[in-house]
């Protein structure tokens, strides 16, 4: 029997990429069972378009402010990603929330990860936040995407100690250390095994 062939993956980003360089070395063992096929982006001039530009993966990219409207940059976008008929659509630091078009097109298979354990600490200053807060533990988490912020379904969390003398930075560098393995995990699982959402749980066989 032959392998099935590998799942589409789209990766969305907004900034260093590191998460999706993390993606693109996992996807690069067929074993892994995936592939990138497109990284998309809202805005030019990030390291994470450079890293699929060198892994010759297409990119395309999406700003905002280049369309009158934003339900019409919600389109485009939706019509991008479309283009590469993804099995999972990956926000891996992209710092923009979709709209109606987008989750209507992908809304069962657009996952989020975010630096922060929630339901505590959403939004784009997860690690600060924690920190002020003044928490021992923190970490990231993996969640299907739904038309709240930072609100849907969890795939997986992972958890990090907040040291006494922690930064802002320090402690942003050791969740995303934690972040990306869970990434590489979970995506390799829901890929290969599938998934069923019931009542918010989700499960991999
Ligand atoms: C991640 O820590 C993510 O949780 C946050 O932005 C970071 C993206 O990092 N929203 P990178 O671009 O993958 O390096």
């Amino acid at each position: 029997m032959t392998d099935p062939a590998p799942a589409r993956l789209v990766v969305l980003i907004s900034g260093s990429g590191s998460n999706l360089q993390a993606l693109l070395e996992a996807t690069a063992n067929p074993a892994y069972g995936a592939t990138v096929v497109a990284v998309g982006a809202d805005r030019d001039g990030i390291a994470g378009l450079d890293h699929a530009a060198a892994a010759g993966i297409p990119t395309f990219v999406d700003s905002v402010k280049a369309y009158p409207t934003r339900d019409d940059w919600d389109a485009a976008l939706t019509g991008h990603v479309a283009a590469y008929h993804p099995d999972l659509v990956i926000s891996a630091g992209f710092l923009k929330l979709v709209g109606k078009q987008f989750l209507d097109a992908f809304g069962d298979r657009y996952i989020n990860t975010h630096n922060a354990l929630l339901p505590a600490f959403p939004g784009i200053h997860g690690p600060r936040d924690a920190l002020a807060y003044g928490v021992k533990v923190a970490g990231a988490t993996l969640f299907f995407v739904d038309a709240g912020v930072d609100t849907g379904p969890i795939i997986a969390q992972t958890v990090v100690p907040v040291l006494d003398d922690d930064t802002e930075g320090t402690l942003t560098e050791r969740i995303k250390v934690a972040e990306r393995a869970q990434l590489v995990e979970f995506v390799g699982r829901l890929v290969r095994e599938g998934w069923t959402i019931e009542d918010r749980k989700v499960r991999i066989p």
